[in-house]
């Protein structure tokens, strides 16, 4: 099923810039407009507030997607992680909507999540790859992903799909909302694909800096602010979960209040860039952290020059730039795990469904 993939990670890494085109006429009527299941779309309309729950990489999304719900269905949206929610449940707003983001649809701490919202009685929504699924089936309703099967443990495609689909909801309740669009979604979402596509091509310079930067580290950090951070979190989680170097997210900003003393002679330093209003703030930190021996390599997506930026992503919308974003990271991982030996679809200690609590 692999055909001449080595691994199924990068297998599914590569598809996705069809999966995001999938989805747009997946959900695209024939005006071409987006359009959702009015039962779904008027449950949202009648809330104050959005809380997305979620384990891991679709964790991550819904951090990456808070922005989007928030500047373009103007709904608050407040993330959590599932583990924690059904034993810490906060203080509810009085029309609170329920986001459940899971790509197999059957872990047990967003199921865990979901009995105790199912028990207050608030509508809920499962955003699943998987149709029929356990959390699809005790939801109010269900988006799928449309991904195709995400084998490789280390989530990929579900979690450029997630945001995708939020892109898309958030799109048509703006619509719904008769609100101004202030971008082209399908389009800016053809462009995210497109976009997938140039970077992916670069590859083989990906695995060089890889190859000279994390064969023989143990630790690793990521920094960036606001969406970029969102992207650094899930960037970290994926090069810990198959390559096993100590990896860290840390906001930018944050380093100067402690993270900073850990920088020593040769410790990488990846840095993401995609908002421009916090481009400045970020490149003083690789600044700082050069000073301290730091290895640093940006990725970015308005470079101010070649030498300084290793990898630059095609400039789009910032609300969707971490589709594009997270797709370099996913290489890094992917280069680092298979540089140095490791089972890449299958890091030890992992399942791809964790249905114990
Ligand atoms: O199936 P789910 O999206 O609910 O899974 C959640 C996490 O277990 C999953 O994302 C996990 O973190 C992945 N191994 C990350 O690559």
């Amino acid at each position: 099923e692999k055909g001449a993939y080595p691994f199924y990670m990068i297998k599914e890494i590569d598809e996705q810039p069809a999966v995001l085109r999938r989805l747009v006429q997946e959900y695209q009527n024939d005006q071409h407009e987006f359009e959702i299941d009015t039962d779904l779309t008027d449950d949202l309309l009648n809330s104050d507030r959005v809380y997305v729950i979620a384990a891991g990489t679709s964790y991550n999304a819904g951090w990456a997607s808070k922005a989007i719900m928030e500047k373009v269905a103007k709904i608050p949206t407040e993330v959590h992680l599932a583990s924690e929610f059904a034993y810490d449940i906060p203080l509810l707003s009085e029309k609170p909507f329920f986001i459940f983001l899971t790509q197999s649809g059957e872990t047990a701490d967003s199921r865990q999540a979901l009995v105790k919202v199912n028990e207050l009685g608030h509508p809920s929504l499962t955003i699943t790859n998987v149709k029929g699924s356990t959390l699809s089936r005790e939801a109010s309703h269900t988006l799928l992903l449309h991904a195709g099967p995400e084998i490789a443990v280390a989530s990929t495609k579900a979690y450029t799909a997630q945001i995708t689909v939020m892109a898309i909801l958030a799109d048509a309740l703006r619509a719904l909302k008769s609100e101004e669009a202030s971008f082209d979604m399908a389009k800016e979402i053809g462009l995210a694909a497109s976009a997938m596509e140039s970077i992916l091509s670069e590859r083989d310079d990906i695995k060089t800096w890889v190859d000279s930067n994390l064969m023989e580290t143990r630790n690793a950090f990521y920094i960036g602010r606001t969406a970029d951070y969102y992207v650094a979190m899930e960037a970290a989680l994926k090069l810990k979960e198959i390559s096993y170097i100590q990896t860290e997210a840390f906001a930018s900003g944050e380093l100067k209040h402690g993270t900073i003393a850990l920088i020593e002679e040769g410790t990488p330093v990846i840095a993401l860039i995609s908002g421009e209003l916090t481009s400045a703030h970020t490149r003083g930190n690789i600044e700082e952290v050069k000073a301290r021996g730091a290895n640093t390599m940006v990725i970015s997506t308005h470079a101010l020059s070649r030498e300084d930026d290793q990898f630059i992503v095609s400039n789009l919308n910032e609300l969707l730039a971490p589709l594009v974003m997270v797709v370099v990271t996913q290489m890094i991982a992917y280069y680092t795990a298979l540089g140095r030996g490791l089972d890449v679809d299958k890091p030890r200690n992992l399942a791809k469904s964790v249905t114990v609590e």
